[in-house]
């Protein structure tokens, strides 16, 4: 049974923490559905000011929404278009304040005012995206687009 322990000192320490707690979450486990839900329920509990956090995949064509926490989200995203879209197209990680100033972000939840995507590639190949809303504006900085990108990476490792 896991047990997420609450997190302590400043926000790189406590990233750590949920680092180690994603580590042993995903410990030995390959399957990407398993692990994406698992880390989407990890980082929803564990950071404060999220309306939504999740996986979208790429089917070869377009990304398809996987596993999640939030309200029920836009289900295929073309990368020609929004946050999600950019992320996997340019393989840069999107740290957006202010989701209204972004050309062609698509609003799933009319909530979400800043979001932060990380691309998921494995072995040069697009996987997917982490995607994180938040319904404050500029919620993600450095510190989190940090510690964001390394559980990012310690999913994209649980993959066979
Ligand atoms: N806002 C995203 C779409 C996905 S939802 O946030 C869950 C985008 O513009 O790509």
């Amino acid at each position: 049974m896991f047990t997420a322990s609450s997190l302590s000192g400043d926000r790189p320490q406590q990233y750590a923490q949920l680092a180690d707690q994603a580590r042993a979450l995903l410990h030995g486990e390959p399957d990407r559905i398993a692990n994406a839900a698992n880390l989407s329920a990890l980082v929803h509990h564990a950071l404060p000011r999220l309306n939504w956090v999740g996986f979208y995949f790429f089917d070869g064509t377009e990304l398809v929404v996987g596993p999640f926490q939030g309200l029920p989200a836009c289900v295929r995203i073309p990368l020609d278009r929004g946050v999600c879209g950019a992320a996997a197209r340019t393989r840069q990680t999107q740290r957006v304040d202010d989701v209204h100033a972004f050309p062609g972000h698509i609003a799933c939840d009319a909530a979400s005012r800043s979001e932060l995507v990380v691309p998921l590639v494995r072995r040069g190949e697009l996987v997917g995206v982490f995607d994180l809303d938040s319904p404050d504006p500029a919620r993600f900085d450095v510190i989190d687009q940090d510690g964001l990108e390394t559980l990012a990476r310690i999913y994209v490792e649980s993959l066979p």
